[in-house]
């Protein structure tokens, strides 16, 4: 599948942002903690069919109700405890069963997670903790095979590096094991607090989520929910990209503003303000950015996921900006197709780019590599002069529900194609 975007036309309108992805992918493998749940405000996006597939694959059931968002998730009687190769390939997120199979049944197989576009991304820290909760993990022909002997037991844990989906693992693993479970240098990130929140409500005692320290003591057993995900910051901070470079006026409705003040405050530096109402924001375009330096951080820092959307919007900046990507140093192959359309962006090394500013951007045929360049590249298609041919956009409805309509509805030229 293709996008097609014919660009520069003005946009205006309303667009509500939908639950977010890396939320509704651990909410879902929560859900094998427990025999029922119902999830509401559900992306409809193909990361989540797979997590649907995968844990059907487990013998659960699951009914997806896409005009509603929800979905409901039924878990009684799995069959398996293995999560294939074909599934982890296509999403590394499928890791995020292994510490609910593991602490519920006791053992569980989940195939290595393997190299990935946006660079190197190990597990290693998911597993040595999971060992020092009693686990034995060993790693053959691909397949990481753990089991515990009895329960896990609660323990004192230590993220030597911040890992989302590593906390959001060792949490699921901790909320059944025996005893207390204290998790240091954990991830603050919006959807692991989301996570949190979620177990709460299915009976688990934990304290601290959002901190750098978890304390959570294992219960017997939790029981059936209902809940509603919170919406996608990443989802907010690309529209609001897009509002400031194209819309006369864009409403951004149903969102959290404290989970993007980091993209906002590096949107005050280069100059542009959007107005912030209690769940909403309104944007429009800015005639002046100014140029601003980004490093990616961990929450509350400035999010690697919008680090290709930001770089955008930087090429019509007066001037030049650094970007420097900590989380992921090779996330940069939106860089080769944005010089397609005409950026003016030199990699430095070390996980560097500078961005030079000012460039008219002129429609071309790109390549879409992995979720978030793929966004980037539709941002550069809505300002660029003429058509431009976005290739591969599997990647885009991994995660971004419904794009192409979102913005056709607020006056965009863009079109999907075979
Ligand atoms: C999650 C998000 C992803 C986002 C990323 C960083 C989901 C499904 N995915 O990915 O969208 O880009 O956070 O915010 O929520 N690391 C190790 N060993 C480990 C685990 C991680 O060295 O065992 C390193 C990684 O190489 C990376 C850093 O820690 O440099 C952060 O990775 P992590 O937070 O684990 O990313 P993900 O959870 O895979």
């Amino acid at each position: 599948m293709k996008l097609e975007v014919i660009g520069q036309n003005e946009l205006e309108g309303e667009i509500r942002i939908s639950g977010a992805k890396n939320s509704a992918l651990p909410a879902m493998s929560a859900s094998l903690l427990t025999d029922e749940i119902l999830l509401k405000n559900i992306p409809i996006v193909e990361d989540i069919k797979s997590m649907a597939l995968l844990i059907k694959g487990l013998g659960g059931e699951i009914i997806i109700d896409e005009k509603n968002n929800l979905i409901r998730l039924n878990n009684k009687k799995l069959s398996s405890l293995e999560a294939p190769y074909e599934y982890v390939k296509k999403m590394r997120a499928s890791i995020l069963v292994l510490g609910p199979l593991l602490t519920k049944y006791g053992e569980v197989r989940v195939a290595y997670p393997g190299g990935c576009k946006i660079g190197a991304r190990p597990v290693d820290l998911h597993i040595e903790n999971l060992k020092r909760m009693g686990a034995e993990i060993r790693v053959e022909h691909g397949t990481i095979i753990a089991k515990a002997k009895g329960k896990l037991k609660g323990t004192r844990l230590n993220f030597e590096k911040v890992s989302v989906t590593g906390t959001e693992n060792i949490l699921m693993a901790a909320v059944l094991a025996d005893g207390e479970t204290i998790i240091e240098n954990a991830a603050k990130e919006p959807e692991v607090t989301d996570l949190a929140n979620l177990l709460i409500e299915m009976g688990a005692k934990i304290e601290g989520a959002g901190t750098d320290i978890i304390k959570v003591k294992g219960v017997k057993k939790l029981h059936p929910v209902e809940y509603s995900i919170i919406p996608d910051r990443i989802e907010t901070g690309t529209y609001l990209i897009i509002g400031s470079l194209i819309a006369k006026k864009l409403r951004i409705s149903n969102v959290i503003p404290e989970h993007v003040r980091s993209i906002i405050l590096k949107l005050n530096e280069a100059g542009i303000f959007p107005e912030e109402g209690s769940n909403c924001y309104s944007v429009k375009k800015s005639e002046k950015i100014n140029p601003v330096d980004i490093e990616t951080q961990p929450f509350p820092g400035f999010p690697t996921d919008m680090q290709a959307q930001f770089m955008v919007l930087l090429t019509q900046a007066e001037g030049r900006s650094i970007i420097r990507d900590t989380i992921f140093p090779g996330r940069f192959h939106h860089v080769d197709e944005l010089l397609r359309l005409g950026a003016n962006i030199k990699k430095l090394g070390n996980g560097e780019v500078s961005v030079m500013g000012k460039t008219e951007l002129s429609g071309a045929e790109v390549l879409a590599t992995d979720l978030r360049a793929s966004a980037s590249l539709v941002i550069a298609a809505l300002i660029a002069s003429g058509k431009t041919i976005i290739h591969d956009i599997y990647h885009l409805e991994r995660g971004y529900e419904k794009l192409a309509e979102k913005l056709k509805k607020v006056g965009g030229n863009i079109r999907k194609t075979e």
